[in-house]
């Protein structure tokens, strides 16, 4: 199935403070390939500091509509440029792309742990737990109490729990001080956010809990083929946006990737 395409732009907003809500449809888009985590390589614009791709997680999928959402934060040209796009717009995506969270098929409880931009795709994967009759908990961190956003969609999906920065919502401090305060139950753990945030819950929950990790990292040609986004795990070097962005709990080396 074609994996570059041109998508029209159905509604691009702001949810947040510097986060945008993106939703394109591609009669051509794959679903049968796009697990929960994946992620698609967008082009930004043409001029030479932006010829690069941006990689975006999927936030929400609707094979019906034929429709993806992405969420994103404006943080350089790339996704300013982004924030300006118009509905009816093309947007040259290729993707899907990588490796996403596997689905256990036993059921159980899970825990979703969401940093910042790492929060949108736990919510895809959150939505295909409940309907496979797990209990589902998340937490999530953000700097303040205007970077939140998605708060009603995890509601819907069980008990939520925010951590901010600055304690201006929540707990204040981190995912793994809300964490640590709420104490919840689970089997399985599921997050995405900054290195440093899953480098403390894989050397906190490797040896007792099972779970998978979606890693961020500077990619280019988002399909394994530069090896511009190599990194060390235990089992050798390996291709975040081919083998990843998703590696099991105790998977990753993190003096390579810090
Ligand atoms: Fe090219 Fe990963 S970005 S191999």
């Amino acid at each position: 199935m074609k994996k570059l395409m041109d998508m029209e732009i159905l509604e691009n907003i702001r949810i947040a403070k510097d986060v945008y809500r993106m939703k394109l449809r591609g009669e051509e888009l794959c679903f049968s390939e796009m697990m929960a985590g994946c992620f698609l390589n967008i082009k930004v614009g043409t001029g030479s500091e932006l010829l690069l791709r941006r990689p975006i997680s999927i936030f929400d999928a609707d094979e019906k509509e034929k429709t993806l959402s992405i969420i994103y934060k404006v943080v350089g040209r790339g996704t300013e440029r982004m924030s300006g796009i118009k509905s009816g717009d093309l947007l040259n995506v290729l993707g899907p792309l990588g490796q996403g969270f596997p689905i256990q098929d036993e059921s159980g409880r899970v825990l979703l742990v969401g940093g910042g931009v790492g929060v949108p795709p736990l919510y895809e994967l959150g939505k295909k737990l409940k309907a496979k009759g797990m209990e589902v908990t998340t937490v999530l961190g953000f700097r303040d109490e205007e970077s939140i956003f998605l708060r009603e969609d995890f509601e819907r999906l069980g008990p939520l729990y925010i951590a901010t920065e600055d304690g201006s919502y929540g707990t204040e401090g981190y995912v793994t001080d809300a964490i640590r305060e709420m104490d919840p139950s689970f089997d399985t753990l599921y997050a995405c956010g900054p290195k440093a945030m899953l480098r403390t819950l894989d050397e906190r929950y490797a040896q007792i809990k099972k779970g998978f990790l979606s890693f961020e990292e500077r990619m280019a040609c988002g399909i394994g083929a530069c090896y511009g986004c190599m990194t060390e795990t235990k089992a050798g070097l390996k291709r975040v946006c081919k083998d990843g962005p998703v590696f099991r709990l105790g998977e990753m080396k993190y003096d390579s990737v810090l």
